[in-house]
């Protein structure tokens, strides 16, 4: 059975963008692969985060994802600052990745924005720290949004390198998991940018804990140009808000584009937007209330993430053991 592993930082509430692009799929893999599912706090601090709301946020991501159909016994949930593993490999990565490519990184260009000086180092070196989540379990299938594809190239490069600079077949390669009709969720209010859980504007996003009427508004609100649906595909093409709200409706319904178009083509945004948040409020409410369930019993959250933690750590320290013997060094630990 292939070895999936994927994370999401716990940098605000986990918005639909994370459910259609990643978590959704996440639950998807669990039929028919050993799956390990990490809140990435050391991530996180790539900004800073009020410690407090760290905290919270923290747990409420484990909760949402607990809600979502995670499921913490067949496979693992664990928080990554709980395992060492990370940040030992994340080290030996920063010295095999170059500057040349760390600076082709487009996340990095538009986090750190125009005052780049300014940025955390951390910032920079996210994506080693990326590349070493996944290959301290010697994992070859990766679930993402779209956005990651640039960090996934770069985790093979590194394994490639690690490989080849010690003259070993130690790495495997991995293989992008990048599923679905919204793979790429863009904003409300801009159809060219990302839907992200740090936006500045809460209308840009729907947050998996708003509230029915919360998203009714917010998809009533969402920019749309005035003509009607296309009947096909093609006439999505230069209408990007058109096109990510026709790519929503079919995420949630679990169908294509092209069925959706079928329905609604010919008609007005009034008419589709309706549907959509009925349709969104359907399939995110019982989640909601799920992940409201969980928060309320703080003590199973932590047993589960101390659990897995254990069985992820159990996982991870010999692999990284064995690259730093591969590296030269000695290994000694203290007693
Ligand atoms: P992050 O919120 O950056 O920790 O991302 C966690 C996961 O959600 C990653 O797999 C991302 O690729 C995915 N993701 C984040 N934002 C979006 C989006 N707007 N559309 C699709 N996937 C997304
Ligand atoms: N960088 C990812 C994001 O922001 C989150 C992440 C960290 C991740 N480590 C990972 C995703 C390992 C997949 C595998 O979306």
């Amino acid at each position: 059975m292939q070895r999936v592993f994927s994370g999401i930082q716990p940098s605000g509430i986990p918005t639909l963008g994370n459910y259609l692009g990643a978590i959704r799929n996440w639950i998807g893999m669990q039929r028919d692969h050993e799956c390990i599912w990490c809140v990435v706090d050391l991530h996180a601090i790539t900004g800073w985060q009020d410690p407090a709301a760290l905290r919270r946020q923290t747990l409420e991501m484990a909760a949402t994802l607990l809600a979502c159909g995670v499921d913490p016994e067949k496979h693992i949930l664990f928080l990554q600052s709980s395992v060492r593993a990370h940040a030992q490999l994340a080290w030996i990565f920063n010295c095999v990745a170059r500057i040349g490519w760390l600076n082709r990184m487009t996340q990095f260009k538009e986090k750190a924005g125009k005052d780049r000086e300014n940025a955390s180092a951390g910032l920079y070196v996210y994506p080693n720290l990326m590349a070493a989540d996944i290959h301290a379990y010697h994992a070859t299938r990766v679930p993402v949004g779209d956005d990651q594809r640039q960090h996934l190239e770069l985790a093979n490069d590194i394994a490639k390198k690690f490989n080849f600079d010690y003259g070993v077949d130690f790495f495997p390669n991995i293989e992008p998991m990048i599923l679905g009709p919204a793979a790429r969720v863009m904003s409300l209010r801009d159809g060219t940018k990302k839907m992200s859980k740090t936006d500045p504007s809460d209308q840009s996003r729907i947050n998996m804990n708003d509230d029915a009427e919360t998203i009714a508004l917010k998809i009533r609100r969402a920019k749309t140009d005035p003509e009607p649906l296309p009947c096909e595909v093609a006439g999505l093409e230069g209408r990007p808000e058109a096109r990510n709200l026709v790519g929503i409706f079919a995420a949630l319904a679990e169908t294509e584009h092209t069925a959706v178009l079928r329905d609604f083509g010919g008609k007005g945004f009034g008419v589709f937007k309706e549907a959509l948040a009925e349709l969104m409020v359907s399939r995110l409410g019982p989640i909601n209330d799920e992940t409201r369930r969980w928060l309320d019993d703080e003590s199973a959250i932590l047993r589960i993430l101390r659990d897995g933690a254990d069985r992820a750590a159990a996982i991870a320290d010999p692999i990284v053991a064995e690259a730093e013997r591969l590296v030269g060094f000695i290994g000694l630990r203290p007693a």
